[in-house]
């Protein structure tokens, strides 16, 4: 008999409850103890750890489409994760602490649920895991961890996003302008990019791509409609500008003579009922950690390519896609994905008359 745990860090999103739900189902089958760290790190902080034994009632799977986590992700102020004990000065105590909890309860592994902040570190600090089996599965709206085609999270993000925007474009149509809406995604394009493309956007901007800015005028005039959805994704950034970017567009747009407004989704993308698509994700993922543990695999993330879920070592994952170092801690390297340029959606998005920039 095993006991396993589960801990989510960083950012919430839609299908981490599937994914904890479904790993308690899988695990209670064969008759492992589950138990779920609470709060991330900060639950292994204190001299007793917050932890709590899970099954399927205290994780009904009627609950299981729910946004959010069960088990929280921290407490604002007092949070207690790697990037709040650096800037505290008290990473070594953090580190001593998170091996000595770890230690003391003596899982046989943790699957951490996490984004790829939370994924690198968890390499970077490797020792502290050494005592027990390290199974992460990849969850973020972004959509940016190298090696997955999919992550948890993702498909949930797109439908908020395009819901928001079918309720935006009743009333751009009857006042006859423009909204400019702001997607999260970090440094990354893809969540702008699908749900601009659902929804059938005028223009999407994303990092990934430059633009000329009279251009983006140029093709909102060119409409023969006078009203849509200009998309810009947050980590957009236009030169000798400072500011969010959709506020940025926006006032170019109005000096422009394009009458618009901006709108900020913000938290909505990462709540909402989890899509079909994110639960069976997040089932095959949970399923796939699952099989690592009794196939005696460490120090892997689960990924999901060509339909199929399968464990890829975190050496890997560290040392693929776009690696950059972290300016402030020697050796900690974050690897990230970003839309490619050969992305088929980029194409299907031009061949409809979307604006993405130089992209042809
Ligand atoms: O990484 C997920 C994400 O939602 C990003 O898209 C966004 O930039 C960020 O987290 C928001 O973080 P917070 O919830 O701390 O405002």
């Amino acid at each position: 008999m095993k006991k396993i745990a589960i801990m989510t860090t960083g950012g919430d999103c839609s299908g981490l409850n599937t994914a904890i739900q479904r790993i308690v189902a899988g695990a209670n089958l064969r008759g492992w103890d589950v138990y779920g760290i609470l709060d991330g790190t900060d639950g292994l902080m204190g001299n007793v750890p917050d932890i709590i034994k899970l099954d399927l009632n205290t994780i009904p799977t009627a609950a299981m489409h729910l946004a959010g986590s069960f088990l929280n992700n921290g407490h604002p102020g007092k949070r207690m994760n790697f990037e709040g004990a650096l800037e505290q000065g008290k990473l070594a105590h953090f580190n001593k602490q998170l091996r000595k909890s770890l230690q003391e309860l003596k899982f046989d592994a943790l699957i951490l649920i996490g984004g790829n902040g939370s994924i690198s570190l968890a390499w970077y600090t490797r020792e502290i895991y050494s005592d027990l089996q390290l199974i992460c599965i990849p969850k973020t709206i972004d959509m940016d961890i190298p090696f997955t085609e999919r992550t948890i999270g993702f498909s949930t993000a797109v439908q908020q996003l395009t819901s928001y925007c079918d309720q935006l474009l009743l009333t751009a149509r009857s006042h006859h302008r423009w909204f400019v809406v702001q997607t999260m995604g970090r440094d990354c394009g893809h969540l702008a990019l699908n749900a601009g493309v659902a929804i059938g956007a005028r223009v999407i901007l994303i990092p990934e791509i430059k633009f000329d800015i009279d251009r983006v005028i140029e093709h909102v005039k060119k409409s023969s409609l006078d009203y849509g959805i200009i998309m810009v994704a947050e980590g957009v950034s236009l030169r000798g500008h400072s500011g969010k970017p959709a506020d940025i567009v926006s006032r170019k747009l109005n000096a422009a003579g394009i009458v618009n407004r901006t709108a900020y989704p913000e938290h909505i993308q990462r709540a909402g009922d989890t899509t079909a698509e994110d639960r069976l994700l997040a089932t095959k993922m949970a399923d796939c950690a699952l099989r690592a543990i009794e196939n005696n695999e460490t120090y892997v993330m689960t990924a999901y390519n060509n339909n199929v879920c399968h464990t890829v070592g975190l050496s890997d994952v560290m040392t693929s896609g776009d690696c950059e170092y972290d300016p402030n801690i020697e050796g900690l390297q974050v690897s990230n994905s970003y839309v490619e340029s050969d992305n088929p959606l980029l194409e299907i998005a031009y061949n409809m008359g979307i604006y993405l920039g130089e992209h042809k």
